[in-house]
């Protein structure tokens, strides 16, 4: 028997419940994984509380670990039994000792990346490969907003930015996660608790305000973040951990100057094994060369992943938390 996260109803963290399981065989194009760290996002809180439909419940959570290859589905070519790797995508399910999930899903481990960092790491850090280097493929010099720059996505985002030699002001609610995103590499900060956000980025850029903003609050930050751009540039909305942005009048974009806006996902991008290898290929080699230091700042069991995700929704994180199982 296998240790599983699962839960049977929407809600609070409460409903997550630690169950034992029989491991299930993979299928044709399948693998499955022995877990060794796993990854905690705030899509999974997500799926928790229902903003986003678990397709079935009883359902497992997650989407996101790192481990060894031991079971291998009928037509998987390009994965072995024993062999290292991670995942950040798939079906919900990785809270668990062990997950089935498509083998186009899974990408193999460089020996020099241990699963601590991987699990702690991939999601967030596919999630800015495509930010910074896709929705606009910045060639450094340029100004941008990122929020929740001390957060487990945004620790990476400050670090991918300084090397591309572009200007990432972050914000953050505390002197505290000022000095981590700043430490990463945040160009400025604003702690939006006591200061005027887009008062603060005209400041700093002089009046000319930012390329692109990158915005994962949502509902709380959706204006702020319009008057915080340049005429005729990008605001990038990928989360909602204030809660969804909705009932937006389209003409808003042009009272706010001709604005583009996108609303992305990293399965949205990483949407072939191609792609995907490529993304994390870029990823890895961030890593590898001590560009991108990942903080696993929390370890919790994987008994306690309801304890994990209420220290994230709470807002009482930084960097990245991991599971063990
Ligand atoms: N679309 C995609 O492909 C994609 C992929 C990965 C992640 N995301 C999104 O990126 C965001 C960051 O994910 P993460 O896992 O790395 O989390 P995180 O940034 O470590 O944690 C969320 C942070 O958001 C800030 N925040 C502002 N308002 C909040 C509120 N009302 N409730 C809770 N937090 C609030 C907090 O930082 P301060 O205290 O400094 O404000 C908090 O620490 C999430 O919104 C997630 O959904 C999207």
């Amino acid at each position: 028997m296998a240790k599983r996260i699962q839960f049977a109803r929407t809600g609070g963290s409460e409903v997550l419940e630690l169950v034992d399981v029989a491991p299930a065989e993979p299928g044709p194009g399948e693998v499955r994984v022995a877990n060794r760290a796993v990854g905690l996002n705030f899509i999974d809180i997500y799926f928790r509380t229902g903003l986003y439909p678990a397709p079935a419940l009883p359902s497992g959570l997650g989407t996101e670990a790192a481990g060894v290859v031991d079971a291998v589905g009928e037509g998987v070519t390009h994965l072995k039994v024993g062999e290292r790797v991670a995942y950040a995508q798939g079906p919900l399910g990785a809270y668990a000792e062990s997950h089935v999930l498509p083998a186009a899903k899974v990408v193999r481990l460089p020996d020099g990346i241990d699963f601590e960092t991987a699990a702690a790491s991939l999601l967030k850090g596919l999630t800015v490969q495509y930010l910074l280097r896709q929705t606009r493929e910045l060639q450094g010099g340029e100004t941008i907003l990122f929020h929740a720059a001390a957060g487990g996505v945004g620790s990476i985002a400050c670090q991918w930015a300084r090397a591309l030699g572009v200007k990432l002001i972050g914000t953050v609610s505390s002197s505290e996660k000022a000095a981590l995103a700043e430490k990463n590499g945040a160009w400025a900060t604003i702690d939006y608790t006591r200061e005027n956000v887009v008062e603060r980025v005209r400041e700093l850029t002089g009046g000319a305000m930012c390329d692109v903003v990158y915005d994962s609050v949502g509902k709380d930050t959706w204006e702020t973040s319009l008057d915080c751009l340049k005429p005729r540039s990008l605001m990038v909305s990928f989360g909602n951990a204030s809660g969804p942005v909705e009932g937006v009048n389209i003409g808003i974009l042009n009272q706010k100057g001709s604005l583009y806006v996108t609303r992305p996902s990293l399965n949205g991008y990483a949407d072939t094994r191609e792609r995907l290898e490529w993304m994390a290929g870029e990823l890895f080699a961030m890593l590898e060369s001590g560009q991108i230091q990942v903080d696993v700042a929390h370890r919790y069991p994987l008994a306690e992943a309801g304890k994990a995700q209420d220290a994230l929704q709470g807002r009482r994180t930084t960097g990245s938390t991991i599971l063990l199982p």
